[in-house]
């Protein structure tokens, strides 16, 4: 059953998310953060136990970030993850908003699920908010994938800034220059 995330879900939450990101896979989340996100996360419920979570984050008119996706490692390989990601892509359509993205390391996974791969330069600069929290922001080596709901309209409204070239720190350090 996926349904959308409580206070009780937290802890539970950040135990998945934060086995990942000791692994390295993804970015590791505090307490603080997901209660702050609280409203943007849905939990995978099986029996009494949370085995996965993702969460939408809303990031233009026309752009929505597939986030935090984790399934517990003993779930796994179950049909979570995808279900997760349909979650997101029908949050995403509740929201008409026609692209889903995501930064990853899971392409075939992404693919799977819709996904393809983009430049990164093609995707707007607030995108990168996250970079100062990530131990690879000098290297970054996620793979940019968007899906696109090419049933919704086409919105009208200003652009995002774009991402002058590439995503490290440095060059946000160049764009102040
Ligand atoms: C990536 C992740 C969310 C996938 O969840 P999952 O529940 O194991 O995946 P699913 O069972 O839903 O897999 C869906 C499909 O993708 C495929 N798939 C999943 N992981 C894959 C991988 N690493 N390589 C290739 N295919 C993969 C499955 O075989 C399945 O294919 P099918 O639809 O043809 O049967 C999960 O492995 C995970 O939590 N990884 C660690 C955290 C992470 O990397 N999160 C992504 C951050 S963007």
């Amino acid at each position: 059953m996926i349904r959308p995330a409580t206070v009780h879900d937290v802890p539970r939450i950040a135990a998945i998310i934060n086995s990942h990101a000791e692994l390295g896979r993804m970015l590791f989340k505090s307490y603080a953060q997901l209660y702050e996100d609280l409203r943007d996360f849905a939990v995978c419920q099986i029996e009494e136990q949370v085995a996965g979570c993702a969460a939408l984050s809303v990031i233009w008119a026309d752009l929505a970030e597939v986030r935090s996706l984790a399934v517990d490692g003993k779930f796994q390989g179950r049909g979570i993850g995808k279900q997760l990601v349909g979650w997101a892509i029908e949050e995403a359509r509740r929201l008409q908003i026609r692209r889903i993205m995501s930064l990853t390391y899971e392409q075939p996974f992404f693919e799977k699920c819709g996904f393809a791969v983009v430049p990164k330069e093609s995707l707007p600069l607030k995108v990168w908010s996250d970079c100062v929290r990530c131990p690879k922001k000098d290297g970054c080596d996620e793979i940019a994938m968007v899906r696109t709901l090419e049933d919704l309209p086409i919105i009208e409204a200003p652009n995002a800034p774009p991402t002058p070239r590439g995503v490290s720190i440095p060059v946000l350090d160049d764009i102040e220059d």
